[in-house]
């Protein structure tokens, strides 16, 4: 997939911006706050229909009404397909072609992109909770339907959650027949999700380290799955009811379900550091944006190979490492963003890099075509 032309208008700082993408790569230049993200973060809204920060009515451009963005995606086969979203005092609008589209989940997936942002080191340094969304994204591109098993099962965590909650308030001495109905279905769905995270990983982790060498020049890197599950056996499903058995008293005292998928965590490590704890900065960029493009690579090899885009491109990493981040990107049509703009120029140089260059300059994109 590709996306040949993107245009904004009143979206966020934009009032009005049109570029046309080189098929291989483009490189938006611009000083900080000049709008580069803005751009990505419009470019993201026509493939998922949601924007990437915050909510939908703060990207409408500050004293505007209305704000729409459109964009021409083209597939490997050549067909073009038009996107318009349309965001104002009504709501959102989106349309291919010129149907209306009821929601975002007519959108997703159609035209598929992989956005590296900085918001991504938090993959690797954050909270649980985002490298469990990052895998559950993984997994919902890999498994039809595990987005609603995902939404099943917190549904039934919830309700499990209330009655445990009772019970530690000493309130819920009718409840156990309750419970042990909703723990039975907490089972059947928590290990759908456990086995389809973990064939996820399987597939996720040969990706992820060889990224990860191929940016970074050495080093191994590995994700492993971290759950008080034991996840090693081929039973899931015994190993889930077991682990809950084994925190029956804890759960009731606390109020809460203490094992399952929403409370696993992943593992990253280069050559056997945790990288959520002591890697460097530079070796967490590494590895997220390793774990981006094994992403990517997922996609591509169930249909249509993503636009890869990649914000503050270079930013944490050292010149080999830019350098080899621009050799890895071939195989998608890419975007990058750069504040550096001398620095942009000399890796672009070094590499002889085909594609288009766009400088932002007062507001105003200016194309130059790389010789
Ligand atoms: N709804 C909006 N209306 C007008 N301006 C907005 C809106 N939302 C964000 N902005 C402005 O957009 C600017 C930031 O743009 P953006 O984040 O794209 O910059 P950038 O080029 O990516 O900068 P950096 O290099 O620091 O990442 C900010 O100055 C912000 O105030
Ligand atoms: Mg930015």
């Amino acid at each position: 997939m590709r996306v040949v032309t993107l245009h904004l208008t009143n979206y966020r700082s934009w009032k009005e911006c049109g570029l046309a993408f080189h098929p291989q790569l483009s490189i938006v230049i611009g000083e900080n706050g000049s709008g580069k993200t803005n751009i990505l973060d419009a470019l993201y809204l026509a493939s998922y229909g949601r924007t990437l920060r915050g909510r939908d009515e703060d990207a409408i451009r500050w004293g505007e009404r209305e704000s729409s963005v459109r964009a021409i995606f083209r597939s490997e086969g050549g067909a073009e397909r038009a996107v318009q979203v349309t965001l104002g005092p009504e709501g959102k609008s989106m349309f291919l072609g010129g149907r209306r589209l009821e929601g975002r989940t007519e959108l997703v997936g159609l035209f598929p992109l992989v956005l590296s942002s900085s918001d991504d080191l938090d993959i690797v340094r954050g909270d649980p909770e985002r490298r469990r969304n990052f895998l559950d994204a993984v997994a919902s591109l890999l498994y039809r339907g595990y987005l609603d098993t995902l939404r099943e099962y917190k549904r039934t965590l919830r309700q499990r959650n209330r009655i445990l909650l009772e019970m530690a308030l000493g309130r819920g001495g009718s409840m156990v027949s309750a419970l042990a109905a909703w723990t039975e279905r907490l089972v059947v769905l928590g290990e759908a999700l456990l086995r389809k995270r973990l064939r996820s990983l399987e597939e996720l982790g040969p990706q992820l380290s060889e990224y990860y060498r191929e940016l970074v020049g050495g080093g191994r890197c590995a994700v492993r799955y971290l759950s008080r599950v034991d996840v090693d056996v081929d039973d899931l499903r015994a190993a889930l009811e077991k682990a809950l058995a084994v925190s029956a008293v804890e759960e009731r005292e606390r109020g809460m379900t203490l094992v399952g998928p929403h409370r696993d965590d992943l593992a990253l490590e280069v050559d056997g550091t945790d990288l959520r704890k002591f890697g460097s900065r530079g070796q967490a960029r590494a590895a997220a944006l390793a774990l981006r493009l094994a992403e990517a690579k997922l996609v591509a090899s169930r249909g249509e190979p993503p636009i890869l885009a990649v914000d503050d491109a270079f930013s944490d990493l050292d010149d080999r490492r830019a350098e080899r981040l621009l050799a890895q990107t071939t195989g998608f049509q890419t975007i990058l963003t750069s504040a550096e703009e001398a620095r942009t120029r000399e890796l672009l140089a070094a590499r002889a890099a085909h594609g288009r260059v766009f400088r932002i300059r007062e507001n105003q994109v200016m194309e130059e075509v790389l010789a």
